[in-house]
């Protein structure tokens, strides 16, 4: 017997849902597809009984998510501790793990205070509810992520974007802000590197136009963190002016959480006043021992970034020389402008079925005709790499 209230029943409040889904169009929905990582660099799509795929696609830029040290880590904490932390870090879920990792992190990254949570996305809402509030006037880069715009709508403040990376069009926004309103609460929102752009702010600039107008700066290093700057320790390294630092542990360092990094006042601040810290669950011990892990790694090889960086920009030469568009920026996200989605998708396919797996971007995870295959490096791609790609992508 089904009952009334079962999944998928028709009741009045779904129908907004149900219209949203109809409307969709075909190239437009998402499938979900479960990956099972295997030898160096590839996934195997658990699914479709296929081969072993290079991966072009994820996030783990040093190939640290399967290392044996992380796992050893993760591994051995799980014993001692067991998997969840069962309370909020405030009630009685902090590990000595948890303090060892923060501790670890201020050192590496120059800042008095970190704070651990169970995602950047959370992480994110958090630093935009620290630095805003709703007397608050935000200008953000058109191009930051969804966690970040959520923050500005949860904290009520007004919200105004500036051109992607454009500091000109910042700037102007700033004097009249500061025309405006002499004393209000300015916040600016940028990223070190544009996760589906490729693309990095001038951040020595970026940090000087905030100090002038007297406006704090929020900078998430969700990518750039273990790739870009000196050792990896991001492009806000050494720039005092930044308030808050927001780093992800999903991407470079192999493992899953997050944490922001500030001076000891906006710590505190965060550590007494913010909900997004007090109420959930401390992040999971062994993946904070996996992030522990990888941050000794990165100390041990402090290259890898900057190698990794060399090696995208051969890449990138090897593109524009085959006539594809140059992509953007400097760091290992290489997006493939190509405009249209059925265009991004056919791509995806043709590297597929040649044995490569780079995702098609489509609205509106980025603007209407920008569709693109995203090509991410990992430190890891074995020699040939590039070739393959050069010759799955065919002509342009
Ligand atoms: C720029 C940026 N910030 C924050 C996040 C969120 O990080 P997490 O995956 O840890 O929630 C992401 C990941 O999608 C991201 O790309």
């Amino acid at each position: 017997m089904v009952k009334a209230d079962a999944p998928g029943s028709e009741a009045p409040w779904s129908a907004p849902l149900a219209e949203a889904l109809e409307r969709l169009p075909t190239a437009r929905r998402r499938q979900l597809r479960s990956w099972q990582p295997t030898a160096t660099a590839t996934l195997l799509c658990t699914t479709a009984g296929s081969r072993p795929l290079l991966d072009l696609a994820s996030n783990d830029y040093l190939g640290l998510a399967c290392d044996p040290a992380l796992v050893a880590a993760a591994s051995q904490c799980m014993a001692s501790e067991g998997v969840g932390a069962g309370a909020s870090r405030l009630v009685s879920g902090s590990r000595p793990v948890h303090g060892q990792l923060e501790a670890a992190l201020a050192d590496w990254l120059g800042r008095e205070r970190v704070l651990l949570f169970p995602s950047g996305f959370q992480a994110n809402l958090a630093a935009v509810l620290a630095l805003a509030d709703r007397h608050s006037l935000v200008l953000a880069d058109r191009l930051i992520h969804h966690s970040l715009l959520v923050g500005v709508q949860a904290s009520g403040a007004r919200l105004q974007r500036f051109a992607h990376n454009q500091l000109a069009d910042l700037e102007q926004r700033l004097q009249q802000a500061r025309r405006d309103a002499p004393t209000r609460r300015l916040l600016v929102i940028s990223e070190s590197l544009f996760s589906m752009e490729g693309t990095s702010p001038d951040l020595p600039a970026l940090n000087a136009l905030c100090q002038r107008h007297n406006a704090a700066l929020l900078l998430d290093e969700a990518h750039a963190l273990g790739v870009l700057g000196p050792g990896g320790r991001g492009l806000g390294h050494g720039l005092s002016g930044v308030a808050l630092i927001s780093g992800t542990f999903g991407k470079a360092f192999g493992s899953g959480g997050a944490f922001l990094a500030s001076d000891a006042l906006v710590g505190d601040w965060l550590l007494q006043q913010s909900g997004p810290y007090r109420y959930t669950t401390a992040l999971a011990p062994p993946l904070a021992a996996a992030a522990l892990a990888a941050l000794a790694q990165l100390q041990q090889y402090p290259n890898r970034g900057q190698e990794l960086l060399e090696r995208a920009g051969r890449w990138r030469d090897r593109l524009e020389a085959a006539g594809w568009p140059r992509p953007p920026g400097q760091g290992p996200i290489l997006p493939l402008l190509v405009g249209h989605d059925s265009r991004a998708l056919a791509l995806q396919e043709q590297l597929e079925a040649a044995g490569l797996l780079s995702v098609a971007i489509r609205p509106p995870t980025v603007p209407e005709g920008s569709a693109r295959l995203r090509l991410v490096l990992r430190h890891d791609l074995p020699a040939g790499s590039c070739n393959a790609l050069i010759r799955a992508l065919g002509a342009p």
